[in-house]
């Protein structure tokens, strides 16, 4: 008897044991294929910085975590959003190589849903707020078989990446909560532009609300304030298989995340561990003005905050609709007075700007500004030019298609190289060098 069914004996010490060690159980980082997680369980990184458990919103219960040492609960994931638990009843457990969550015994809410399989997976949350799968043993971060990082929900922590990657088949964004009371997906989202140019899309479902602009080598070009700081460090990685935006925080004494939130905003907060309130401070937010409005000036209508009129059309440029532009309906954007010519075309430059957008735009880091220039007046479709990498001059995007979403800073920004006919660069000057400043007139 002894040795043919021994299973009821091991079951039953286990749950003693289960029962009898509740608070050893409530700190512990990992699960393991013989453990779970219920209800009032929660796992603990290892350092006591973040926690991962339920939390219950409007009657439903979601799994998620948050901040171990902040005293506002402040959930940064959540794996359930779309499918929460109507009871707080849920079980987290691993089955058959994948991490499930489980309303009641047996209906399945939510699954990492891999495929690929190890012999002893075990979950564990880590320090950086990562919820990990991992082969028991292999540390190897770039082994792991699933990790929360490559789902995000709103939030965006040190270390988490949003954008693509072909290799790994993810494309990494964030999606705000529906509301205050309710992780489920909301109507915005931050993503990576798929296109031509690493950039950040703000989106209100499909439509575009604001863009960061492009990635300069320093920071995103329609983000000024992001300069660089002893407090962060921020990382564009663009190469044929990804293209990802990241930041790491280089003080810890501080807490920092980037949220999207339900009313359609990015911004960054952050929590003092040394100082005495506490409270989340925001640091950053986007968008600002009314000039980080997408388009609002329409195709080559350039926004100034400062400017008595906001929109105004470029030298060589007039108002699509005259009689719309003086009500203040600017989306038409400006037409050119004369038209290019192809050759003979020269460049006005503009400075301060934010980069525009364009469905066409090509990067090229390793070209000079002097073969941008060249490679851009080549092409008759070639519109405008710029420098991709501020910090040295070099590198080159061009645009060949119509520019859209132009802002100009009082400061900031960078110098942008529009094309125009020879007849609007003027007699006295050589074809090289025509400065340009916008509101001389
Ligand atoms: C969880 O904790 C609450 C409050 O302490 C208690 O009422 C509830 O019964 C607990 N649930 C379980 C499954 O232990
Ligand atoms: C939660 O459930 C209770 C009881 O069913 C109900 O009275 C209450 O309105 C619900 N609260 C929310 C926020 O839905
Ligand atoms: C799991 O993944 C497969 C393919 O990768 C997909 O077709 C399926 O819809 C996924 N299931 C869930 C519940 O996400
Ligand atoms: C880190 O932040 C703390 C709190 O704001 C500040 O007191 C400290 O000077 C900062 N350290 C550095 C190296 O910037
Ligand atoms: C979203 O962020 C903006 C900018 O910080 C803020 O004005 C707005 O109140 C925020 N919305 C919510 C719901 O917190
Ligand atoms: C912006 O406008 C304000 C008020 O009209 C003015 O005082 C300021 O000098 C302007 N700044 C620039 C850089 O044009
Ligand atoms: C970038 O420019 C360099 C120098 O002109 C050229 O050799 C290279 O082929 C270009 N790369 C791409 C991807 O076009």
């Amino acid at each position: 008897m002894k040795i043919t069914n021994p299973r009821p004996f091991l079951i039953l010490y286990i749950t003693f044991f289960s029962f009898s060690s509740k608070i050893s159980i409530a700190a512990q980082d990992k699960i393991t294929s013989s453990t779970s997680m219920s209800a009032n369980d929660t796992l603990i990184s290892p350092s006591s910085t973040f926690e991962l458990g339920f939390f219950t919103r409007s009657n439903s219960t979601y799994l998620g975590i948050w901040y171990k040492k902040i005293s506002i609960q402040t959930v940064v994931w959540v794996a359930n959003r779309d499918t929460p638990l109507s009871k707080s009843t849920g079980i987290l457990r691993i089955d058959g190589g994948n991490l499930i969550l489980l309303e009641g015994l047996t209906k399945v809410v939510w699954s990492t849903n891999i495929s690929k399989g190890v012999a002893r997976p075990i979950a564990q949350l880590l320090d950086t707020g990562n919820f990990v799968l991992r082969e028991e043993g292999d540390n190897n971060v770039d082994s792991f078989l699933w990790q929360s990082f490559d789902y995000p929900s709103d939030t965006l922590l040190p270390g988490m990446k949003i954008g693509w990657s072909s290799k790994a088949g993810l494309n990494r964004f964030l999606t705000s909560w529906k509301d205050d009371d309710d992780p489920s997906s909301g109507d915005y989202n931050y993503k990576m532009d798929p296109n031509g140019l690493a950039q950040l899309l703000l989106r209100f479902q499909s439509h575009i609300k604001y863009r960061s602009g492009p990635w300069n080598g320093v920071r995103f070009s329609g983000m000024p304030e992001m300069k660089p700081n002893s407090v962060y460090g921020f990382y564009c990685v663009s190469t044929p298989d990804e293209v990802y935006y990241t930041y790491e925080l280089l003080n810890s004494s501080l807490i920092s995340r980037l949220m999207v939130n339900r009313t359609g905003h990015i911004e960054r907060y952050t929590w003092d561990l040394e100082s005495r309130d506490s409270i989340w401070k925001l640091y950053w937010w986007a968008p600002k003005d009314q000039c980080d409005e997408y388009s609002k000036c329409g195709p080559y209508g350039i926004c100034n905050v400062n400017s008595s009129s906001v929109c105004d059309c470029g030298k060589g440029f007039e108002p699509k609709t005259p009689e719309e532009w003086s009500l203040g309906v600017t989306s038409a954007g400006c037409v050119r007075k004369a038209p290019l010519q192809c050759s003979g075309d020269g460049f006005l430059k503009l400075t301060a700007m934010k980069l525009p957008d364009s469905p066409q735009a090509f990067v090229n880091s390793s070209m000079s500004l002097e073969e941008c220039r060249i490679e851009c007046l080549n092409n008759c479709h070639c519109e405008a030019y710029a420098s991709a990498d501020i910090a040295s001059g070099s590198g080159c995007i061009r645009w060949t298609s119509d520019l859209i979403d132009l802002k100009q800073f009082l400061n900031g920004g960078q110098d942008l190289y529009i094309r125009v006919p020879a007849s609007e660069l003027g007699m006295h000057f050589h074809h090289r060098s025509f400065v340009f400043f916008l509101f001389s007139f």
